[in-house]
């Protein structure tokens, strides 16, 4: 089987080596940038791992890999613009370095090349992969569409903020996963266990995600820590904290979301103490691990062995615990 490792450093080389033109640079730089910045690679690796578990042989994989990571790439070009991220990777992030409107365009210009790559798999599965690609694509627009439209509602239930990150974030591990298992021929009922999977490591991911932006370290999670805060994100942390806060700490947390403060880290602090309150990092700790409880469990039905499974389920506990 295949180490994180060495599936992350297979997937960086063939990203570095793409055929990106250098004019127009203003077109083709922020692509060569962001690519190169240096993410996690989860979920091409995902999809490798998966393929990994029915075949030794994961060539047909890397295609869709890539192309995955290509379009999640693309994402997070766009998804820095609608939250007024600064820093992305421990870098600017693109429409702070460059502009929004070259942001805007090499973030499309970036999905296309995922969609050009994906012309690389194998022609028999093309049809497939292509109608889950465009699925999955649509459903992360509209879970972005669903995050920005909560920043402006004080109060959703914890039921509309999960199907808001299944949609964002969940979707696209899930189907990663599922991708790695087409390709490398396994059966539908084995596919719709490894979705399942998928889709409780996304769950449990975005929610570290969310913990991560109010209580991580800025300088090992590369994101401004408290930019959720700021821009009143319905995180898990707070809507979580807004449901369990007695009825008058609740209207003051309230009003405080409402009313930025001058200083930032006022603000930011100042609702941290409520998260504290009801005891968020162990809340968020607990429900993580659930989901990835039964993500394992999902694995497990594939009835693939447990040697063959070992792999993922070190990168899935590597995933709810991770910093960065
Ligand atoms: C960031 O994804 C966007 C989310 C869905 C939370 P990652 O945390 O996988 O970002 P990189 O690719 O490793 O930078
Ligand atoms: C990101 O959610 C989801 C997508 C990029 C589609 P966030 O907005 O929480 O991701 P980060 O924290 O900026 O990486
Ligand atoms: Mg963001
Ligand atoms: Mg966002
Ligand atoms: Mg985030």
């Amino acid at each position: 089987m295949y180490t994180f490792n060495e599936l992350s450093e297979r997937i960086n080389k063939i990203i570095q080596d793409l055929d990106i033109p250098d004019t127009p640079v203003e077109l083709y730089e922020p692509i060569r940038y962001i690519l190169n910045l240096g993410g996690k690679r989860i979920r091409p690796v995902l999809t490798l791992m998966t393929a990994n578990l029915f075949k030794d042989d994961i060539e047909e994989a890397l295609a869709p890999a890539i192309s995955i990571e290509l379009f999640h790439n693309f994402t997070l070009i766009h998804d820095d613009i609608m939250d007024q991220a600064a820093l992305r990777r421990n870098h600017s992030t693109v429409h702070t370095r460059w502009n929004v409107n070259i942001g805007i365009l090499s973030g499309d210009a970036l999905s296309i090349y995922a969609y050009r790559y994906l012309l690389k798999a194998p022609r028999d599965k093309l049809f497939h992969l292509l109608q889950i690609f465009n699925e999955t694509a649509l459903k992360v627009c509209e879970g972005q569409q669903l995050d920005m439209n909560y920043e402006s509602i004080d109060e959703i239930s914890v039921e509309d903020y999960l199907r808001m990150i299944e949609l964002k974030t969940a979707i696209l591990l899930a189907g990663a996963m599922k991708i790695g298992g087409i390709i490398a021929g396994a059966t539908r009922e084995q596919i719709d266990h490894l979705y399942a999977c998928g889709r409780y490591l996304g769950l449990a991911f975005q929610i570290q995600d969310d913990y991560l932006d109010t209580y991580g370290d800025t300088k090992i999670f590369g994101k401004t820590i408290g930019g959720d805060i700021l821009s009143y994100k319905k995180t898990f942390l707070l809507v979580y904290t807004l449901a369990h806060l007695p009825e008058k700490e609740k209207k003051i947390m309230l009003t405080a979301l409402n009313h930025r403060m001058s200083d930032d880290q006022h603000q930011i602090s100042f609702i941290r103490n409520f998260y504290d309150t009801v005891n968020i990092p162990d809340i968020t700790k607990n429900i993580i691990s659930d989901y990835f409880v039964k993500g394992m469990e999902e694995l497990k039905k594939t009835g693939v062995a447990p040697d063959k499974r070992k792999m993922l389920e070190d990168l899935a506990t590597n995933l709810i615990s991770r910093t960065k």
